[in-house]
């Protein structure tokens, strides 16, 4: 019987990889391709994809959110996860990084089901709320720009259903949350966010230690 969850050393990490993983040869291209970026760190982890696809279709979600494409490894995870009426609203600020998204998306066949909105996440959910799309999304993956992150998820939890996901990315930060010499001013966002969420009573609560951490609230009704 385990305590805590497993420390997960480089061979224990890659032999999980090699009995879990199952991408899709776009999403492995995309992955070397995107790693050779300076900013390539910036990509979710493979299995973390593989767990979004998972949960999409364990709600048998339809409509969905994304803030934060990059260069689309975890948008492609998803629209391939989705049945073919499905929906991403895909938020970026990034021409030049969603370009690459682009490419792959309609090489994978998906990107019908993709609507790009490149303005600022907070806009395009200001938009979706004005536009009456409250509590009419299935799954929300937050993963944009730190600062904003408890104004999307306030956002984020008007817009999904009840029954809805919200996922968040990065709670962990590194680790750099749990070090009290840390004090800048992401950190901070993040942790304070974590401490809101332990509390949230309108959300039933995960946060796995998955990549750099990922928060999973699910909606009550
Ligand atoms: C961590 S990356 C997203 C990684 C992506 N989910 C993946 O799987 O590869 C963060 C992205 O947020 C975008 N971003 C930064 N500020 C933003 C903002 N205010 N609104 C929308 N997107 C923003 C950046 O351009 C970048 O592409």
């Amino acid at each position: 019987m385990s305590k805590q969850t497993i420390n997960l050393d480089n061979q224990l990490y890659n032999y999980l990889l090699s009995v879990s993983i199952r991408e899709n040869a776009l999403l492995q291209k995309l992955r070397d391709e995107t790693a050779n970026l300076p900013q390539g760190r910036m990509q979710i982890s493979p299995e973390q994809g593989q767990l979004l696809g998972l949960l999409v279709q364990l709600l048998g979600a339809k409509k969905t959110l994304e803030l934060g494409v990059f260069t689309g490894y975890s948008s492609l995870s998803v629209a391939l996860a989705l049945p073919d009426d499905g929906k991403i609203i895909a938020a970026d600020v990034s021409e030049e990084f969603t370009a690459i998204a682009r490419r792959y998306w309609q090489q994978a066949g998906v990107a019908h089901k993709i609507d790009l909105r490149l303005a600022p996440a907070l806009e395009t959910l200001d938009d979706l709320l004005a536009s009456n799309q409250a509590e009419t999304f299935d799954f929300a993956f937050i993963d944009a720009d730190k600062e904003n992150y408890d104004a999307y998820y306030e956002r984020a939890l008007q817009l999904v259903r009840p029954g809805g996901l919200i996922a968040i990315d990065n709670v962990l930060w590194s680790g750099r949350v749990a070090d009290p010499q840390v004090q800048d001013q992401n950190t901070q966002i993040i942790r304070n966010l974590n401490k809101k969420l332990h509390q949230d009573e309108r959300v039933t609560l995960s946060l796995v230690p998955i990549g750099d951490g990922l928060t999973l609230a699910l909606k009550r009704g």
